[in-house]
């Protein structure tokens, strides 16, 4: 979809993060704009936001679950009650978590896989007949790195995003011959709120979890990594503009850290030499963190010493 003007674009998860940055990077191509999130203050203030940055912005706001069906079917809905159409879907809301696959609850579990995995289906189931009808549009789907490589203490997460690229490789193959395109988000470390995601956790989660209501960080070690690393992550805007490029040049595969593709590069070759998994914390720093310092871990190694291609694998 090379002239972007005027279409209509759904962003989930887009009060904040990647979806955010999106919402920003389409309002600027002249996009209207219909924003879902559970956060309502947060989309009020997106909307305020769009609304100043430019006298054409033209955006609608739709509290909404993504691991609900029906609110989803609301939100496609509310669409096109507002604008008529839809152009562009991005698949987006997400949240983490960490810890030992044995140990996470079994709720967190479900509400990672509804929230990354499910949202994305309801996206599709929703979304997709639609632009087929029309015979025009983009899906976006946010995945990760961790769908396309592995990593320990993030089983939910990983398991969530790998789901969401099997899920986009097939739908890109059965939407050949349509003029819809889709394309995949796969990012490692993102400067967004993805590391206190446990604030948007239905209440059983929080239970199981052991938190309370203040939203705070999920607990053990790894936690506080994970959130170092996000910290030191690329500018969301840098992420926008990529998936700006894919919808416009209908690219699929949309890596903002090429250190992602040496991984599955690795991982491929792992696989295909019969050699098992194994964790180096290095993995887990781009390249770009690493020349400001790395970061500590809890395994008692600095994430300091990558590959020439930018990725340990060995
Ligand atoms: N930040 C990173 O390092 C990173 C890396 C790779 C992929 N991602 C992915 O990017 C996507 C966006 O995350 P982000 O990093 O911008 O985090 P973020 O926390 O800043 O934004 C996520 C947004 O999703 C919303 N959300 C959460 N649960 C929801 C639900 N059930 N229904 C609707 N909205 C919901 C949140 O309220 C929030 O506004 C996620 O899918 C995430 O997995 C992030």
């Amino acid at each position: 979809m090379k002239d972007l003007g005027g279409k209509v674009a759904v962003v989930t998860g887009g009060a904040s993060g990647i979806g955010l940055a999106m919402a920003r990077a389409f309002a600027a191509e002249g996009m209207r704009l219909v924003l879902a999130d559970l956060d309502e203050d947060g989309l009020a203030a997106a909307a305020d936001e769009l609304a100043t940055g430019s006298a054409d912005a033209s955006t609608v706001t739709a509290v909404t679950d993504v691991s609900d069906p029906e609110a989803v079917e609301r939100l496609r809905d509310r669409a096109i009650e507002s604008f008529g159409a839809v152009h562009v879907v991005c698949n987006n809301a997400g949240v983490g978590g960490s810890g030992l696959s044995w140990e996470v609850p079994l709720e967190q579990w479900r509400w990672v896989m509804g929230v990354n995995f499910f949202g994305v289906v309801h996206g599709i189931r929703s979304f997709v007949p639609l632009l087929v009808a029309q015979n025009e549009g983009h899906i976006v789907n946010t995945a990760s790195a961790a769908g396309l490589v592995t990593t320990p203490f993030m089983a939910p997460y990983t398991a969530s995003k790998h789901a969401v690229v099997a899920t986009s490789e097939t739908l890109k193959m059965e939407l050949s011959g349509h003029e819809v395109g889709v394309s995949v988000l796969c990012p490692m470390w993102v400067r967004t709120r993805i590391d206190t995601s446990s604030r948007n956790a239905p209440p059983e989660v929080r239970a199981a979890l052991g938190r309370s209501e203040d939203g705070a960080r999920q607990g053990g070690p790894f936690a506080e990594v994970i959130a170092g690393l996000v910290r030191s992550g690329l500018d969301p805007a840098v992420v926008a503009a990529r998936v700006v490029e894919a919808v416009k040049e209908d690219r699929f595969w949309v890596l903002p850290h090429p250190e992602v593709a040496s991984g599955a590069r690795a991982r491929g070759e792992r696989i295909a030499s019969g050699r098992p998994p194994e964790f180096n914390p290095a993995s887990l720093t781009p390249r770009s963190a690493e020349r400001q310092g790395g970061q500590s871990t809890p395994f008692g190694s600095s994430l300091g010493s990558t590959r020439e291609d930018g990725w340990t694998t060995e």
